[in-house]
């Protein structure tokens, strides 16, 4: 489902100048800014309209309802899964958010836990990433995505560039997992993780590449290889939430 590591990395890491940073943390010269005013201006404009695009292709959908739902039909099967709690990004926090770990033209994004892949399609749609990838174990919340996306689609048109987004139904934390070894930047909702899951992530995260980035939820993330770039509570679909974006070091 992936490509090798070695394609994605960082245009910065191979000290490749063709970089397209993220509008609002491109540094800019003071004697450039004027010029470079209109294009920050489109791109905002572009941003702007994705974002009214999300609102619109998740206007009719529910993922709390289809969670629960989703859950009542487990519990009538006998099945009771621990760490499958329900949450959703707001589009506009994830914009900001990602913003923080700069992303780069040609980079690879993953969401851990997917939902209805509101982040996955917020990053796919305001940055130019080779891949964004959505993992989702729930059936109805992972049908809801391809919905969503197909709806998103439908409006965004062109510039969402279909291929680029992947939405899978299973266990992000598979034995056979690839984006341990090809993500450039990871988001996952530790909000309610066990501490199994937690385990499981960080197996993964001790196997990214430096260089990486990892976006968490409402716990920090210790471990010796990432440094803190940012955190801040943000407005969640319900609520807020605190966000932490690390940088993976060595
Ligand atoms: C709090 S929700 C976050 C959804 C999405 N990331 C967002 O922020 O909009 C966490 C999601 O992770 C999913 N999940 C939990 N364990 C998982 C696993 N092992 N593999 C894939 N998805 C999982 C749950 O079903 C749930 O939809």
């Amino acid at each position: 489902m992936s490509d090798p590591a070695s394609r994605h990395k960082r245009p910065r890491d191979r000290g490749d100048s063709a970089v397209a940073p993220s509008s609002a943390s491109a540094p800019r010269s003071a004697g450039a800014a004027s010029s470079c005013s209109a294009v920050a201006k489109s791109t905002s404009e572009r941003h702007t309209d994705s974002l009214a695009h999300l609102a619109a292709a998740y206007a009719a959908v529910d993922g709390y309802a289809l969670a629960r739902e989703e859950k009542a039909a487990q519990r009538a099967a006998g099945v009771f899964r621990d760490g499958i709690q329900y949450g959703e990004v707001s589009a506009a926090s994830f914009a900001r958010c990602l913003e923080w770990v700069t992303p780069v033209a040609g980079e690879v994004f993953y969401d851990l836990g997917s939902g209805t892949g509101k982040a996955v399609l917020t990053a796919a749609a305001l940055h130019p990433l080779a891949a964004a990838y959505g993992i989702e174990i729930q059936p109805r919340l992972h049908e809801a995505a391809l919905a969503a996306r197909r709806a998103f689609e439908a409006i965004e048109g062109a510039s969402l560039r279909a291929g680029r987004v992947t939405l899978q139904c299973g266990d992000a934390f598979a034995e056979d997992a690839a984006w341990p070894e090809t993500a450039d930047l990871v988001f996952c909702t530790t909000t309610c993780f066990t501490p199994e899951l937690r385990a499981a992530l960080e197996r993964g995260v001790a196997r990214l590449r430096v260089g990486a980035r990892l976006i968490v939820t409402t716990q920090p993330f210790e471990s010796p290889r990432l440094t803190l770039l940012r955190r801040e509570a943000l407005p969640y679909a319900k609520g807020s939430l605190q966000f932490f974006a690390y940088e993976v070091g060595k």
